[in-house]
C-alpha cells in the first residue's frame, strides 16, 4: 500500500464574479502521507476553505487532479464521489453543522445509515462514550453546549472509520478552554488511530501540535 494517502496535482481554482474571473487557488500541489497530520495556515482570504473543499472532494478544482487513496477523483460524478467522501473521509466544519432535527446519537449515526450499516447505532454509542458525551446521546444540537457539538460533529466524522479527516477551523467558534478540549481530542485521534488530519486554522496551538505546516498566501503555498 503506498504510503501517499492524497495527492493534489497543479490545482487551481477560479471564480467568475460577472465577466471578471478570480483565482482563488493558484497551481498548489500538495502530497499528505498516510497518518500525517497536516495544518493549512494563511491569512483570511488566503484560500484554505476552498483548498480544503476540493482536496476532500466537495468541490472541484479548475484546473489540476486530485488523488485520493490512490483514486483519481477528479472527475467522478457527483453520484460517484458521494460514497467515496462518505467511507474515506470525514469533514469537521467550524460552526458544526448538525441537523437541527437529529438528536446528538443521530446526528453521529448519519453517515453509517448512509450505507446502511447495522452497527450504525452501536458504533455512535462507542463514540459518544470515547468523548465523555455517553449522557448526551439524546439531547438537540440547540440543548448542547458549543463544544459538545463540535465533539459531537467530529464523532460523526469519525463514524464510518474514515482514513482521513478535514476539519475547517474546528475551534474558530469555541472559548479557549472548549478550543483547547478540541484540540487535544484531535490530537489523541491522530496518535491513536492513526488518523490522517489537514486541518485549516489560525489557531497557533493548533498549529503548534501539527507535523507540518503549509502557508497559503493569495491562494498559493508559500516556499520557505
Ligand atoms: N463562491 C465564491 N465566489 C467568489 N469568490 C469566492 C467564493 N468563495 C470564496 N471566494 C473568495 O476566495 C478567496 C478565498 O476564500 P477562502 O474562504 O478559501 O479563504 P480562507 O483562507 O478560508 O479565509 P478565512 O480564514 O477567513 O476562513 C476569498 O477572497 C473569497 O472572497
Ligand atoms: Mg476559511
Amino acid at each position: 500500500m503506498s504510503n501517499i494517502l492524497l495527492q493534489a496535482e497543479n490545482i487551481s481554482k477560479y471564480y467568475y464574479l460577472g465577466d471578471q474571473k478570480i483565482m482563488v487557488l493558484g497551481n498548489v500541489s500538495l502530497t499528505v502521507n498516510r497518518g500525517e497530520f497536516v495544518v493549512i495556515a494563511g491569512s483570511s482570504g488566503s484560500g484554505k476553505t476552498t483548498l480544503l473543499s476540493v482536496l476532500s472532494g466537495l468541490d472541484r478544482p479548475s484546473i489540476g487532479r486530485i488523488h485520493m487513496a490512490g483514486r483519481d477523483i477528479t472527475d467522478l460524478t457527483e453520484d460517484q464521489l458521494a460514497p467515496v467522501r462518505n467511507t474515506l473521509t470525514g469533514f469537521v466544519f467550524q460552526a458544526f453543522h448538525l441537523i437541527p432535527s437529529l438528536n446528538a446519537i443521530e446526528n453521529v449515526m448519519f453517515p453509517a445509515e448512509l450505507k446502511k450499516d447495522p452497527e450504525a447505532r452501536n458504533k455512535a454509542q462507542s463514540l459518544l462514550d470515547q468523548v465523555g458525551l455517553q449522557d448526551r446521546g439524546k439531547n438537540f444540537p440547540e440543548q448542547l453546549s458549543g463544544g459538545e457539538q463540535q465533539r459531537i460533529a467530529i464523532c460523526r466524522a469519525l463514524i464510518n472509520d474514515p482514513e482521513i479527516v478535514f476539519a475547517d477551523e474546528p475551534t474558530g467558534n469555541l472559548d479557549s478552554e472548549n478550543s483547547e478540549g478540541i484540540i487535544q481530542l484531535l490530537v489523541d485521534l491522530h496518535k491513536d488511530r492513526k488518523i490522517t488530519l489537514v486541518i485549516a486554522t489560525h489557531s497557533q496551538s493548533l498549529a503548534s501540535r501539527a507535523d507540518r505546516i503549509v502557508r497559503l498566501h493569495d491562494g498559493r503555498i508559500q516556499e520557505g
